[in-house]
């Protein structure tokens, strides 16, 4: 049976912060205990940090938004993100209402395999090389899944492939570095761990099979080999707007300076998630990044096409290696209710997810972006953000605001210094 919310979808943004908590209660996402537990201000157990990083004082807190709306192959979701920058969340449920209106989001994930390389700088006989550690795949292969991978290969997963690369030197023609990639289906750990002791383990066993020397074993994060796509259909959208979105996909397809800024709009939607069910960002950015600059020109990771008078489509591709068993993931409360929350499955399921969000919010900003422009999308929210900063008690929230809104009407811009000045100015005529 597929999860159902679009009543409680309904006003979710109205709510306080109880009701809003009880809305997820109602929708069987949250029990009670973890309803309290987030309303007491999350994890507050140091001695769980102490686990995780050295030195430890305390925890860096970050606010944890739902996104709503979202109806991803067909289910339903609400959406966690941690994530410090205003407006996100709340474009990401706008943006998924329409895609749900409108529309639908369809993903998958290809391939299974992660990477891990073994560095041999200096080759003296590249051919050689070659033959002596293809001819032996299948030996070294059987070798790490027995000795290493033994607990993946029982849940279906372990070292599946080897492979040699040769990499340029550029500076020194006359020698070559040899690079061996071992593939390793993680199935559901991101596994950043078993491949790296895979190939610790493989380098002696490769050094005497070679006879050459090996420099440095690590995991790439540039994993071509799993690559997670989401695609969205819109129907019945403007035809001038469709046209628009087209136009910014080409900027950022064609332009490195607009594909970083488009990227970073698409990350927007994707690190929150990965944040709130304690994966690794830094992977992710890194892979993703990578692998938009695989064809020597850094480009955008989305693209939008009009593709009828009123349709557009848009579609995702990148690696998107994160991990549902294992570190931060099983052990952090609020990780672990993150994941519960969107119902995860395998970490196939918490990729899709996150292509899926990251192209919806690529999809908002670039609505906004051709149409209203940013101030008005973005700045518009950041007002609250201002009104804090300047100093504002609560009570002076609301007029704040709408003074600072009636600003940016008026000159299009505002800044934290306007927000100052205008609560200097109410202070001054409530003497
Ligand atoms: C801001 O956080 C993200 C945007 O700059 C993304 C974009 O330009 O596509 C609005």
């Amino acid at each position: 049976m597929k999860n159902n919310f679009s009543n409680l979808f309904k006003g979710f943004s109205k709510l306080n912060l109880s009701e809003r908590l009880q809305s997820l209660m109602e929708a069987g996402v949250l029990s009670s205990e973890e309803a309290n537990y987030l309303k007491s201000g999350g994890l507050k157990d140091s001695g769980l940090g102490e686990k995780f990083v050295e030195n430890v004082v305390g925890y860096f807190q970050l606010p944890m938004g739902i996104a709503t709306n979202f109806q991803i192959d067909g289910e339903d979701y609400f959406i966690p993100m941690a994530v410090e920058e205003t407006s996100i969340v709340a474009a990401a449920s706008k943006t998924a209402k329409w895609v749900r209106e409108s529309g639908s989001i369809k993903t998958e994930v290809v391939g299974k395999n992660i990477i891990g390389q073994v560095q041999f700088a200096k080759v003296k006989n590249p051919e050689q090389f070659k033959k002596d550690v293809l001819s032996q795949k299948q030996y070294l292969i059987d070798l790490a899944n027995r000795e290493v991978a033994f607990g993946l290969v029982a849940r279906g997963g372990g070292v599946t492939d080897i492979t040699v690369r040769f990499v340029d030197r550029e500076e020194e023609s006359a020698s070559f570095m040899g690079v061996v990639h071992v593939l390793l289906d993680p199935v559901d750990a991101m596994g950043a761990n078993i491949i790296n002791q895979v190939c610790e383990f493989l380098k002696d066993h490769l050094q005497s099979l070679t006879g050459e020397k090996v420099t440095m074993c690590i995991l790439s994060n540039l994993v071509d080999t799993k690559i997670t796509r989401a695609e969205i259909n819109i129907q019945n959208i403007d035809s001038d707007l469709a046209e628009k979105i087209q136009e910014a996909s080409l900027f950022a397809e064609l332009d490195p300076y607009r594909a970083a800024t488009n990227n970073k709009g698409v990350l927007n939607g994707i690190d929150p998630i990965l944040i709130a069910t304690g994966n690794d960002w830094r992977a992710v950015e890194a892979g993703l990044h990578a692998y938009a600059a695989q064809s020597g020109r850094y480009k955008s990771i989305t693209k939008w096409r009009k593709t009828g008078a009123n349709e557009l489509h848009g579609i995702f591709e990148a690696p998107l290696i994160v991990g549902t068993v294992g570190g931060v993931t099983t052990l952090h409360p609020t990780a672990k209710i993150a994941m519960k929350m969107m119902g995860i499955q395998n970490s196939s399921h918490l990729s899709r997810i996150c292509a899926a969000v990251g192209l919806t919010q690529n999809l908002g900003a670039l609505k906004a972006l051709t149409t209203v422009g940013i101030i008005e999308g973005h700045m518009k929210l950041h007002i609250k953000n201002l009104s804090l900063g300047a100093g504002a008690k609560d009570e002076e929230m609301p007029q704040l605001q709408k003074r600072l809104e009636e600003i940016l009407q008026l000159r299009k811009r505002i800044s934290l210094s306007n927000a100052i000045e205008v609560l200097k100015e109410l202070r001054a005529t409530r003497l």
